[in-house]
């Protein structure tokens, strides 16, 4: 038997078994996190390093400062996530990893660190799609969340509405033309001369402020469920730009809480929309964006006026951890799907 053979056989084995404990590992962009989750629902630890201190200085992520700071951090993370769990690297029960969508060289650190700990440890492997991730994270905070459900997808380079008929099953209903709902945000703090990641911090500053201070154009799309993000970012830095010119002072809470309006309401409205033409009663949220006070707020007043019944991350679980990836893991497992030796980094790995 090969070593793929093997490790196939002990997959379908772990199908059999009361508890599956997965230990996961994130490493797409600037978080090397790790976790050991337990039947996909269950977190026994959840151990996130954040590099932000490393790129806040640049304004953004640097790829290959992003690449080595993985490197430097995956085996602490990885040990820390074991011992928190209460366990050795010998009670694990199967391993995952991210392996795309994100940065070739941050997704690679993590792939080969897996692959090097499958083939020590004699694991099975799972690979795990990032926005999985994003979407398993509601097992993690809903225990009694299943399948079919609509999920809005809203991250730093994703901005999805998709239908989930089953574990694993992806329908992929609408998507943004232009920029992802994160970058929007990332792009309208940079201008409001807040530092990176701006999303939170527009966030915060947008609770201070009036969100009709400015009005700023609906996007069309052709498409009944897609996003266009561009059109409002633009007329937001043109009027930033003008006041600057004029020598006017900057007022940023105003102008934060009308851009957090214009990028949320049009969320809500697609949403909806999708909630109404399926029928479905039950939506859920994942990704960075997920954590924003306004889109949580008026997604919770919306379906409850539709009873619809609404699955939000946690906050912690809402931008990126390993946990995750261990539950999206487990689902796969159910599968009987694991990774080959040959497993690669696909920087533009697709949902669907
Ligand atoms: O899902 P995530 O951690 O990484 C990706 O997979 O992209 O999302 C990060 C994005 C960033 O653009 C960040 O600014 C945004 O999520 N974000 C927020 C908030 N928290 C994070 N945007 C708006 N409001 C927030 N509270
Ligand atoms: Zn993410």
């Amino acid at each position: 038997m090969t070593r793929d053979e093997a490790m196939q056989a002990d997959v379908l084995a772990l199908r059999e078994k009361e508890h599956v404990r997965i230990l996961s590992l994130e490493t797409s962009c600037d978080e090397t996190a790790a976790a050991v989750i337990e039947d996909g629902r269950s977190i026994l630890s959840n151990i996130v390093f954040s590099q932000i201190d490393l790129h806040a200085l640049y304004g953004g992520v640097v790829p290959e400062i992003a690449s080595r700071a993985h490197v430097d951090a995956c085996d602490r993370v990885i040990d820390e996530a074991v011992k928190a769990a209460g366990m050795t690297l010998e009670d694990v029960d199967a391993l995952a990893v991210t392996y795309g969508p994100g940065l070739v060289g941050a997704l690679l650190t993590g792939v080969s660190c897996m692959k090097g700990l499958s083939y020590a440890l004699q694991k099975p492997l799972i690979p795990v799609h990032h926005i999985e991730g994003h979407i398993s994270a509601n097992f993690l905070t809903s225990p009694d969340l299943e399948p079919p459900f609509l999920c809005l997808v809203v991250s730093g380079g994703h901005s999805h509405l998709v239908n989930v008929p089953d574990y694993g099953t992806y329908e992929l209903w609408g998507q943004t033309m232009d920029d992802a709902a994160g970058e929007a945000f990332d792009k309208a703090a940079r201008v409001l001369g807040l530092p990176y990641p701006g999303g939170p911090r527009v966030d915060a500053l947008a609770e201070e402020g009036n969100p009709h201070y400015l009005t700023l154009p609906h996007p069309h799309t052709d498409g009944r469920y897609d996003y266009s993000f561009s059109g409002m970012k633009t007329a937001f830095l043109n009027s930033v730009h003008h006041m600057e010119q004029m020598g006017e002072p900057l007022p940023k809470a105003d102008l934060a809480a009308s851009f957090r309006e214009a990028v949320v309401s049009s969320l809500v409205e697609k949403a909806m929309l999708a909630a109404e033409d399926s029928g479905m009663k039950k939506m859920a949220l994942a990704g960075g964006v997920s954590a924003n006070r306004l889109l949580r707020r008026r997604m919770q007043e919306t379906c409850d006026a539709r009873g619809i019944a609404l699955y939000m991350p946690q906050l912690n679980l809402c931008t990126d951890n390993g946990a995750m990836i261990g539950s999206a893991a487990y689902y796969r497992l159910k599968k009987g799907e694991v990774a080959k030796m040959t497993l690669n980094a696909i920087p533009s790995l697709r949902l669907v």
